[in-house]
């Protein structure tokens, strides 16, 4: 996966999101930076899509999170755009779903800074016109050096 990649449109973006999946067999953290409108949610549908999960996706902005359970698997949807302090997210248990081997999707992950462990991969989505730029920082190799 090429770490800038220049998406056209809705399409391409849902496509994306199927690649992010095959990135992630098993659990993970990844970060989804991006302005509002970027692209952040439909890439996450097109995640859950491409593994065949039917169902609506929506952002869930007043919930925090959204669980999707898929097979014998778990993926979390985090939207913490309106999170106001980030001990919340402590009152809705996050520890417990990173701690777990789920897969972790965030939008808006700076709302709470220092409350999240690392990411295994930062997704930085840019406005071009129509279009979005799409800068991926791998962080999954600096991890693992550390161990
Ligand atoms: N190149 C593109 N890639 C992705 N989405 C696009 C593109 N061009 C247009 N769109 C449209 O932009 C919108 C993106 O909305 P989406 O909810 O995914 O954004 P978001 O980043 O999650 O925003 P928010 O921060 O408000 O949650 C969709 O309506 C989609 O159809
Ligand atoms: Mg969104």
């Amino acid at each position: 996966m090429s770490n800038k990649q220049i998406i056209h449109n809705e399409h391409q973006m849902m496509d994306f999101g199927g690649q992010i999946a095959e990135k992630f067999p098993q659990g993970g953290m990844v970060f989804l930076n991006g302005d509002l409108g970027a692209g952040k949610t439909t890439l996450v549908r097109g995640l859950l899509r491409s593994l065949e999960y039917q169902g609506i996706v929506k952002s869930p902005t007043y919930t925090l999170v959204e669980p999707y359970q898929i097979n014998d698997r778990m993926i979390y949807h985090f939207d913490l755009y309106r999170l106001a302090d980030p001990e919340e997210l402590e009152y809705i248990g996050g520890r417990e779903y990173w701690n777990s081997d789920a897969l972790c999707l965030v939008e808006w992950p700076e709302k709470a800074e220092g409350f999240l462990p690392e990411p295994d991969l930062i997704i930085n989505i840019h406005y071009q016109d129509t279009a979005r730029e799409i800068i991926i920082e791998d962080l999954i190799g600096i991890k693992n050096k550390e161990l």
